[in-house]
Formats: C-alpha cells, sequence, structure tokens
C-alpha cells in the first residue's frame, strides 16, 4: 500500500518529532585552548574521610578482630562469645582489676573448670563481619595474656570455615606463669579458595584462668607497614589520584561531646596505651588508627596532611568557654602541629620520633574545627580568633581553615579558607553548579571539605554520578576560588549493620571493594584535571548539560568534560580554535541506563569507564553525548 502524499507529509513530521524529541537541538561548544581564563588549583581533589560506617575499625584499618580490647557495653563485649566443646565447662568475665597497661586496665578473664582434648574451652571472635582470608597468605597475630599457673596449657588459635567447620590455618601459643605478657602467632592459609566466611577461636584443653588483652589479627597491609592499612582499600584511594587528605573528620574530629573528641594525644605511641574512644557515630574506636597512622597513611599515598585541630566544639552542642578554659584545647593543637612539622629534638617531634617516624611530615593547611557554623552558642568567632592567633604567632607559615561554614548560614570570620560543605539530592546539586560563578575573588579562598550528591545507599547511583560530575565542572570553572575539595563520606562496610550513613563512595566488605559511578566520575575528572580553564562559550544545549573545559598547558591536552544528565541525547558541534589539521582524541565514556543504576558488591561493574577514539578534523566536531552519560574527552594540540 502506497501512503498518499499527505500521509507522507504527516509521517515525515511525526519522524522529524520523534527524532527532535529523542535528540533535542544541536547545541554549540567553543572552546579556545589558547586563551586560559582562570587557574586550576593543583591541589583541587583530596580525601576526606573518617570513622564512619566502620570506614576504619572493620575498614581500612587492617586489623581482623573486632572489639579487639574488649570494650564493654550495654550487651556485654559483643561479638565475643564463649566456646563450650563436648562437656567443657568454662566462664569468662570482664575483670576491671587487671590488664596490660594503664590505657587497657582491663581485661577478659576465662575460668576453665572443665576442658580436654574434644572437650575443648575458649572464646571465638567473627571478626567484623567475617575474616576475608585468600590462599596461601600470613596472618600475624599478638594477644597480651596473664596466665597463673602452666596447667592450662597453650592455648590453640584456629580459623575455622563457618559453613565446614575446616580448620583453615592454625597455631599454638604457649603460656608463661606470671605478669602480664605479650604473645605473637601466626596464621597460615594454604590453597583454599577465598571467602569471608571464617570465624577465629582461641582454646585451651585444661582447666585454669587466663586472662586475655589486645587480641589482633593482621593480615599482610600496604606498604607492609606494622598495624598497618588494607591494601584493596589503600588502592581504590591511589587509583583516583588525589593530592590531601583531611583528618581526622568530620564530626569525628568533635565528638558527641568535649570528652569524646579525637583527643590525639591517646591516639599515639603503642597500641597498649592507646584507650580507644566513643566515635559520635554509635561505636567504639579502638584508635589504632590514630594521628601518626593517619600521618604514615597520607605519606604512603603521597598527598599532604589537611589537619584539623579540634576548637572546642562538640556535635551534642556544648562548648569550651573561650579565655582559660580553652587554653588547654589550644596548646593540645599547637603540641599536635609540632608532633606533625617538628624535628626530631622539639618535645612533640622526639614523641613522634619515638614512635618510629623522625622524619617530619610535611604541612601547609591547618583546620580549626567543623562546622562550626552548627555552633548555636555563637562562639566560634571568639573561640577561632583565639586559635587563629596562637598557631599564626607560632606556625605564620600555615594557612588557616575556618569551619564557619558555608555562605548561606554564617557570618565568617577572617581565615585563609573557608571550609564549606554541600550534600544534596541530584536535582539540587545539579542547580547549584553555578554557586560559585560570580562569588567574589578576593579574600577567603574556598574549600569544599565536604561534598556529595546523596541518594543511592550504601554507595552512589549512576543519577548521583551525574550530580557530582555537574558540580565538580563547576567547582574546576571556579578553581581560581576553590583551592581544595573532598567527597565525604569516602567509605562504608556495606556489611548488613555496617552503615550509619548512606551515600558513600567505596563500598567493601570483609573481603572485597567495589567502586560506585560516582567512585569513576571523580577519578576520571582528577585524572584529566589540567592546569587552567580555557575560554569557552555554550549555547543551545538542554538545562541538564554541563561541562568543564581545562587545559594541562605543559602537556598540551585538553581535557573537555561532557556530562549530560537529561534523558535526551545531546548533539554537540565543537569548534575547537586555533586547531588546524587532523588529530586523535581520546574519550572516556560512563554512562548509565537511569538515575537509579548502581554498582554493588554483586554487580561491581555494572557501571564503568568505556574507552574509544575520536578524529578531529581543522577543529571541529560533531559528536553526540548519549542521555544519562559523562563524558571526558582528551585533545592533544
Ligand atoms: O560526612 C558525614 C558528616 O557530615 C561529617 O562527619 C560532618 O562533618 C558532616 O555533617
Amino acid at each position: 500500500m502506497h501512503a498518499n502524499p499527505t500521509h507522507r507529509l504527516r509521517l515525515t513530521f511525526l519522524l522529524l518529532m520523534v527524532t527532535a524529541t529523542c535528540l533535542g537541538q544541536t547545541a554549540k561548544l567553543e572552546v579556545n585552548v589558547h586563551q586560559i581564563v582562570s587557574p586550576i588549583s593543583p591541589t583541587l581533589y583530596g580525601l576526606m574521610t573518617e570513622e564512619i560506617n566502620h570506614s576504619y575499625d572493620g575498614g581500612l584499618y587492617a586489623e581482623m578482630i573486632q572489639n579487639r580490647a574488649f570494650h564493654e557495653d550495654w550487651e556485654g563485649t559483643p561479638p565475643w562469645d564463649l566456646i563450650l566443646r563436648g562437656n567443657a565447662a568454662a566462664a569468662r568475665v570482664l575483670d576491671r582489676t587487671t590488664g596490660p597497661s594503664e590505657s587497657l586496665n582491663y581485661s577478659m578473664k576465662l575460668t576453665v573448670t572443665s576442658a580436654s582434648m574434644g572437650s575443648e574451652a575458649g572464646l571465638t571472635n567473627p571478626g567484623y563481619w567475617g575474616y576475608g582470608l585468600k590462599p596461601n597468605t600470613i596472618y600475624n597475630g599478638s594477644f597480651y595474656a596473664r596466665a597463673d599457673t602452666a596447667e592450662i596449657g597453650p592455648v590453640t588459635i584456629r580459623m575455622v570455615n563457618n559453613a565446614t567447620g575446616a580448620v583453615v590455618a592454625q597455631d599454638q601459643v604457649t603460656l608463661r606463669p606470671g605478669p602480664w605478657m605479650q604473645y605473637t602467632y601466626q596464621l597460615q592459609t594454604g590453597s583454599i579458595a577465598p571467602s569471608k566466611a571464617n570465624h577465629l577461636e582461641f582454646t585451651v584443653s585444661h582447666p585454669g584462668t587466663v586472662w586475655l588483652q589486645l587480641v589482633s589479627l593482621f593480615p599482610p597491609t600496604f606498604n607492609h607497614r606494622p598495624n598497618g592499612l588494607r591494601i584493596d582499600l589503600m588502592q581504590r584511594m591511589a587509583a583516583m589520584k588525589p593530592t590531601f587528605l583531611r583528618l581526622p573528620g568530620g564530626n569525628y574530629l568533635e565528638g558527641m561531646t568535649v570528652d569524646e573528641r579525637f583527643d590525639w594525644k591517646k591516639t599515639i605511641g603503642p597500641l597498649v596505651d592507646r584507650p580507644g574512644h566513643n566515635g559520635p557515630w554509635f561505636y567504639w574506636s579502638d584508635d589504632g588508627l590514630g594521628l601518626l597512622e593517619f600521618l604514615e597513611w597520607c605519606e604512603d599515598l603521597h598527598v599532604e596532611p589537611v589537619l584539623a585541630v579540634y576548637a572546642g566544639y562538640s556535635l551534642g552542642g556544648s562548648h569550651v568557654a573561650v579565655g582559660k578554659d580553652l587554653e588547654p584545647y589550644v596548646q593540645s593543637a599547637l603540641d599536635e602541629v609540632e608532633y606533625v612539622t617538628g624535628d626530631a629534638n622539639t618535645r612533640w617531634g622526639s614523641e613522634r620520633a619515638r614512635d618510629g617516624h623522625p622524619a617530619p611530615f610535611p604541612l601547609r593547611y591547618i583546620e580549626v574545627g567543623n562546622e562550626d557554623y552548627l555552633d548555636k552558642s555563637g562562639s566560634y568567632p571568639a573561640r577561632y580568633a583565639q586559635f587563629a592567633d596562637a598557631l599564626r604567632k607560632r606556625y605564620p607559615q600555615y594557612k588557616l581553615i575556618s569551619t564557619d561554614g558555608n555562605s548561606e548560614y554564617a557570618t565568617k570570620v577572617s581565615s585563609d579558607l573557608s571550609d564549606e560543605h554541600y550534600y544534596k539530592s541530584p536535582a539540587d546539586m545539579m542547580a547549584l553548579v553555578h554557586h560559585y560563578d560570580d562569588a567574589p575573588r578576593t579574600g577567603t579562598k574556598i574549600f569544599v571539605g565536604e561534598w556529595a550528591t546523596r541518594s543511592g545507599s550504601p554507595t552512589p547511583n549512576f543519577g548521583d554520578a551525574l550530580g557530582d560530575a555537574a558540580w565538580m565542572t563547576g567547582m574546576e570553572r571556579n578553581s581560581d576560588l576553590i583551592v581544595m575539595a573532598s567527597y565525604a563520606p569516602l567509605l562504608v562496610n556495606v556489611s548488613p549493620g555496617g552503615m550509619e550513613w548512606p551515600t558513600d563512595l567505596i563500598g567493601f566488605d570483609a573481603s572485597t571493594t567495589y567502586a560506585s559511578p560516582s567512585y569513576w566520575a571523580q577519578s576520571l575528572f582528577a585524572a584529566h584535571l589540567g592546569d587552567g580553564t580555557a575560554a569557552s562559550s555554550i549555547s543551545g544545549a538542554n538545562n541538564r548539560f554541563f561541562y568543564s573545559a581545562t587545559v594541562d598547558t605543559k602537556a598540551k591536552v585538553l581535557h573537555l568534560k561532557l556530562v549530560n544528565a537529561s534523558s535526551l541525547d545531546q548533539r554537540l558541534t565543537i569548534t575547537l580554535r586555533g586547531m588546524q589539521g587532523s588529530r586523535t582524541a581520546s574519550v572516556t565514556t560512563l554512562h548509565g541506563a537511569t538515575f537509579e543504576a548502581t554498582n554493588s558488591l554483586s554487580d561491581p561493574e555494572a557501571i564503568h569507564p568505556v574507552a574509544s577514539q575520536v578524529s578531529i578534523a581543522g577543529g571541529l566536531v560533531q559528536h553526540t553525548v548519549s542521555a544519562l552519560t559523562i563524558e571526558v574527552i582528551d585533545v592533544p594540540f
């Protein structure tokens, strides 16, 4: 059947309508790589973490035993449990009269009244939602113990598979009666299948009494550091090409109360001298990852520390009065800076040397507090002034960051940088992309110390990645003002009960990690940063299209970041001024089918970057950025 001319006309019109609806109109993007309009801060992208979502204990800090120091809560000392095999009889109780140190002056007392071979008694620990074991690997363990007599015999340590009961690795330690001593043990796996479904057992096969404290087990760590960090998570962070680490938090710096702040002096030195403390995210921290470990983490990632000092305000709302009351806290901050930067003959530099790191660490930025705009008493300006006076007098070379925060909330104190935080939905983040375009360029610079597009849980979905990418185009364009930025939170243990705060960049469990779509977006942006923003203009794009045109002036590469958060493909005519001849550009594409599309432990690679190439002749490109797509195009010139 043939369509008559009127039908044909209607059909063509319909087709045109459908095509127009799918593609939208062609936008014109012009970039002049020879005209740099503003510099890009080389430290724009960094990291921020804190003890939240089991980021450290049960996460980055590689300790495998949960509650190694038998911290007691209303349930007792979870997740430790008693093992009574066969007809063994034993009891365990937290003994507050004896421990290996002043800081750990209590211990777990195990009284075994009946035990024999095959009827052992002891303690078991499930780890942090399992023990992620790998084949042919050595795990180094230690514990402090006190035994009254030798009759209790050796302690057998076994790693046992939860499903089969098979002993995956084991060792034995003979106890010497007498005072507290530290013992070591080693568990070596054979050719097992990697698995987290394991638990740990400490048993004896004779009656007697033993007290235990600081029961520890470590896998191989990043750079083989003793008391070190998980290799897979460090590798994930390194791949983001960060330039700094903001430490130690976040609310973790403040604590819920003044007493629960990150009191750095209690987080250094031998582990047995660290009492641990209650974090603001509703769980205990052993402080195995203390100030020195933070600094060594920076060293291992080749990033600079951005040191936040406690400024006398805690999350629960309490603050320390300015003047005499605040003096010890100011002194603590001065001492902390000396611990980080002082040479080995200063009071606190020598302490650091004794802790195993004689060389001072580099430092340029000191942040005074965290989110002090939440202090409704209005005490921050005066507290900041007291800290700033002392810090500037003693350390005039460092830049100070204030935390009276977001311009929409607060009257600002006069600092070198102001830390502003943004947690937004995808739509709200996209609406904020031009927030800094017209901000004043004189005076205080900006540190976006926490930011995230939040809708996915536990980790960002593709809609969040689009929001993040859109936001990053704004930060890059304004990087003459925004000196540093760090997404937060970075890490989440996705095991049931591991998370306090959804949306977190990198998910992990006891065995493995996965990268969220936002992780890929951020890694792409950071790996293609450049040192200047090129002159550019766009017209005719949909209102959910964002871009950034930065240039690496030394390598002579244009990094074009194109973010299409619309459900319509975006056609572009790109004119690259001053680029004659032909060249090949490399394209990296990140695409999600929907805003909700995401990665997870079970589907870690659902969304991942895909590389391709595009040929450019005479500085003109006809290019389509598909709907829901983030692209980075590197054009050499
Ligand atoms: O990133 C989670 C929390 O958000 C941080 O601890 C705090 O600074 C902010 O309110």
